[in-house]
């Protein structure tokens, strides 16, 4: 067996960053505030200066408890609940439909685009009813859905678009951040994202100074800056916490430098894996972010025995669309072909930017030996 390369290893961006993040820590210890404090602010304004740097500007942001929290959020500042039908996609992190579920609205999927498996613009027109509120593209793996035709579509049939985001921070679309194009979008800082806290977190962002006003005011109960413990509304409790925001504005400052070398490695893998693993691809006027880097491999059950014999770890995203789970079985949609095909096909290689030259390099002997036929 050759170097061992695990499918996720979070130590060494904590190992590399780890003098950054012990004075980060250590301020909002001395600090002597702990949730919603200065740190959160701090990382709200830098984190929405990140996302409008590429033209989508200027966006306010509102820190949450995790990435489920900002499109339930973001949904509730929409007016979406009962009754009211959200399209997306059923290939995506059951989160994008739970959010969908928990304001009591209906998750209505539709099918992808095979290429980048994200939302299909097609599908998207023939799924609106005369119920549908709002869509919700995912940037699945990191690629920026079709945004362009989504909008208007969207906007003909006065639909609102929430953007997750939370596989696909700092990718972009014709040159501007996503997250940026629709009514609000949200990001998820669960640990193993691009942008990953050392815990749950999440943001919401938006220009829409009413929406934005919303998020923040169901964030805590309804209650407003200058009238604590009075609901001006019905809210809930998804607070960033300090600790949280300290390290995320710590890791914040290597995002794009994490991005480019994780396009660096799809780069590597891109030009040396062998021709029985259908890649991912970039489309034009879209930067990928690899979140994940999803390849398609016929016989894939052999395929990944094969590389876990070599110690390279592997994973599926995700091994049941979201309207096959038992849970969302309820909502009764009919057969996707192109998601389900997807799901029977799709392995998720070692992607993150603490992989050594030598381990990628690992990564595409084992995948190479791995196709020959036996
Ligand atoms: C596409 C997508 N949407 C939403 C979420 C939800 O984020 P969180 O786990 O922070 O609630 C995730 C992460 O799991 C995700 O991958």
């Amino acid at each position: 067996m050759g170097q061992p390369v695990p499918f996720m290893d979070l130590l060494g961006q904590v190992t590399a960053l780890r003098a950054e993040i012990d004075t980060a820590i250590a301020r909002t210890l001395d600090s002597g505030w702990y949730v919603l404090g200065r740190e959160v602010a701090a990382f709200e304004a830098e984190f929405a200066d990140y996302v409008a740097a590429r033209g989508g500007g200027p966006v306010t942001c509102v820190g949450v408890n995790s990435g489920t929290d900002a499109l339930v959020l973001a949904l509730w500042a929409c007016d979406i609940g009962p009754g009211d039908e959200v399209i997306t996609v059923a290939h995506s992190a059951v989160a994008t439909a739970a959010a969908i579920a928990l304001r009591g609205a209906t998750p209505v999927f539709v099918d992808i685009d095979p290429r980048t498996y994200t939302l299909d613009p097609a599908q998207l027109a023939a799924g609106i009813t005369p119920r549908t509120k709002a869509v919700i593209p995912v940037h699945l793996y990191g690629h920026p859905a079709d945004l362009a035709p989504i909008l208007t579509i969207a906007q003909e049939a006065g639909l609102r678009v929430i953007e997750d985001c939370a596989q696909a921070h700092g990718a972009t679309y014709a040159g501007q951040h996503v997250g940026t194009f629709g009514d609000l979008g949200c990001f998820s800082f669960y640990p193993t994202k691009n942008l990953g806290a050392l815990g749950d977190g999440g943001a919401v962002i938006g220009r829409d100074a009413r929406l934005m006003a919303r998020v923040r005011l169901h964030r805590e109960y309804g209650w407003t800056p200058q009238a604590r413990y009075v609901s001006q509304s019905q809210g809930m409790n998804s607070r960033l916490d300090e600790l949280q925001a300290a390290i995320l504005r710590v890791k914040l400052m290597h995002l794009d430098a994490w991005n480019a070398r994780r396009r660096a490695i799809a780069a590597s893998y891109a030009a040396h894996l062998p021709a029985g693993i259908t890649l991912p691809v970039e489309l034009p006027g879209c930067t990928h972010v690899y979140h994940l880097y999803v390849g398609r491999v016929a016989r894939r059950d052999e395929f990944r025995a094969r590389l876990q014999e070599a110690g390279i770890g592997t994973a599926i995203h995700y091994p049941v669309p979201i309207h096959r789970q038992p849970g969302y079985a309820r909502f009764g949609t009919g057969p996707l072909p192109v998601t389900e095909q997807a799901a029977a096909e799709i392995v998720s290689l070692p992607m993150h930017p603490f992989l050594s030259q030598a381990q990628v390099e690992a990564v595409i002997a084992a995948a190479q030996s791995a196709l020959v036929p036996a």
